[in-house]
């Protein structure tokens, strides 16, 4: 069964070798970079928090997301920063498994109100996979990134 682990000291050395196609680089942050950024979170209309995760199955490692939360954000409190299967594992589920998870625990808290993601617009198979999961574009970019939305409530 798959699972999410938060990123701690025991497991990031082995987060931070998961990697993507070399075509897919342009589409993502290193692990390592993510993990680095998600010590400090982000100043954007207030402060994320950035939270960090690493996909397992089983006891193997084969992905890795974060997202971040702005609670007193006045449009979404809640943003998917990084999402990644490593080339190995790809096409096995474990990227809509962390999309779910992801909603998952949103749903569960009253104060998200609706969830952003933002990607390169020739990303076709990201693409795919949010609007499967509810996510409408909005028709604004976030520098050369497409932003979608998904409202919870
Ligand atoms: C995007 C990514 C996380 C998807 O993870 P994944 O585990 O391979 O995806 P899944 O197996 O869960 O499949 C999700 C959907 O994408 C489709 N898909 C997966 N790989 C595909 C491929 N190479 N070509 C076409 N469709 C593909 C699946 O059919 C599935 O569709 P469905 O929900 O209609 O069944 C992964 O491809 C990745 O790490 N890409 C590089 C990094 C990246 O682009 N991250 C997103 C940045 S915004």
């Amino acid at each position: 069964m798959p699972e999410i682990r938060p990123v701690d000291k025991a497991n990031w050395r082995a987060l931070i070798k998961l990697d993507v196609h070399e075509a897919q680089k342009e589409f993502v942050a290193s692990n390592l970079y993510s993990i680095a950024e998600s010590q400090f979170g982000f100043d954007f209309e207030g402060h994320w928090d950035y939270l960090a995760f690493g996909i397992y199955d089983n006891d193997t490692p084969v992905g890795f997301l974060m997202y971040g939360l702005n609670l007193a954000h006045p449009a979404r409190q809640a943003f998917i920063t990084r999402l990644m299967v490593d080339e190995k594992f790809q096409g096995q589920g474990f990227g809509r498994f962390g999309m779910e998870k992801m909603l998952e625990i949103f749903r569960t808290d009253a104060r998200v109100k609706e969830v952003g993601i933002s990607y390169e617009p020739e990303n076709d198979v990201a693409r795919k996979l949010y609007a499967n999961c509810g996510f409408a574009e909005t028709g604004a970019m976030i520098g050369d990134e497409v932003l979608a939305v998904l409202k919870l409530r």
